[in-house]
């Protein structure tokens, strides 16, 4: 007996039949009584709860209030820990503000609204005209039933903190741009080389020398820190600056250099910060000449002014501008032609 000999003889064997009318095999259970909520009876109860759902609208709209007010009543945001309280200022502003609409529907709908028991019967999926309708008054039902009419208090905390909690996360935002101080974007557009700012080695304040042209041979790679930058102490932003000044210096054959009038007799500096998200790029093949971030695997070229090879880096390493001194020390010639480190939305280019 194959398979569908064997079903249709266990259906016989069972009383079914081939046809396409369902069995009625359940009886219908109906639905429980329904247990009316402790403030259907009270109308104390009930404005208790209307009150603590104003109060949670209202709590939510004082958060971003607040929160738009100290940031602009905090100190300067130059330093690290100014800024991290500005962003514990903003984040519990929009978490309240966000925390505090979604609890206080929550319990709007809970305490609030009609919960008595509705049944649906099934029907097509088709949308017939009479169901639109009915979806349309089902609507105006709900609200009828939130009460947002006899409620105006709710309703206008409501709309109080519906309007206010976007404002902790635009604001700044909006305030930022274009700004040269503040929280700052404006200052990764600078670093703290300089024109004459002599190159020396990474390390601490005794390790530290500067590099002269002839001590870097050809295959040879250098950790460089712009002078000065060991004299800041961390209040000072030692940190920051490093952050955004650390350099590559490496000397190729001349001849394996795609564009050598932009090199120092071969030497060359590039921006160690990935053009990425910003790790600092320092994995150097000498056979190849390239510089590979160890984050995503961006791979610069080196001889071909540090272009993008691989990886999701879209902009080459930023070129430091390099000479000699009169005492045969490497200096630079000026800043970064272009900001360091990832792109944003205020790079030009
Ligand atoms: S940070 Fe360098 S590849 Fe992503």
């Amino acid at each position: 007996m194959d398979w569908s000999e064997e079903v249709l003889s266990n259906d016989i064997q069972h009383g079914s039949t081939l046809s396409n009318e369902p069995e009625e095999r359940f009886e219908n259970p109906g639905l429980p009584p329904h247990k009316p909520r402790k403030n259907e009876s009270k109308p104390s109860l009930k404005k208790l709860d209307s009150a603590i759902v104003t109060g949670i609208f209202s709590l939510s709209a004082l958060a971003s209030i607040a929160a738009v007010v100290l940031y602009f009543v905090l100190p300067d945001y130059t330093t690290l820990a100014n800024i991290r309280v500005g962003n514990l200022v903003l984040g519990l502003g929009l978490a309240i503000g966000f925390g505090g609409i979604g609890i206080a529907a929550i319990y709007w709908a809970r305490a609030l609204m009609d919960d008595s028991p509705k049944v649906e019967e099934r029907h097509t999926s088709r949308t017939s005209a009479e169901a639109q309708s009915e979806a349309i008054e089902i609507m105006r039902q709900g609200v009828a039933e939130s009460g947002v009419a006899r409620r105006p208090f709710i309703t206008a905390a409501l709309g109080g903190a519906l309007a206010l909690v976007p404002l902790p996360f635009i604001v700044p935002l909006v305030a930022n741009l274009g700004e040269e101080d503040g929280w700052n974007i404006g200052k990764l557009k600078h670093t703290m080389w300089a024109k004459g700012t002599r190159l020396m080695t990474d390390g601490p304040h005794d390790a530290s020398r500067p590099i002269k042209k002839e001590d870097v041979t050809i295959g040879s790679v250098f950790h460089v820190i712009p002078e000065g930058l060991n004299d800041l102490s961390h209040e000072e932003g030692y940190a920051d600056e490093k952050a955004k000044a650390v350099v590559l210096l490496i000397r190729l054959d001349e001849k394996d250099l795609k564009q050598p009038e932009k090199s120092l007799d071969g030497i060359v500096a590039f921006s160690k910060i990935c053009t990425h998200v910003g790790c600092p790029v320092a994995l150097y093949e000498q056979q190849t000449h390239h510089l590979l971030c160890p984050c995503h695997q961006s791979t610069f070229d080196v001889a071909d002014g540090a272009k993008v090879v691989f990886g999701p880096a879209k902009r080459p390493l930023p070129q430091l501008p390099i000479t000699v001194d009169e005492e045969g020390y490497l200096i630079a010639e000026g800043d970064f032609p272009e900001p360091v480190g990832p792109s944003y939305w205020e790079r030009k280019k």
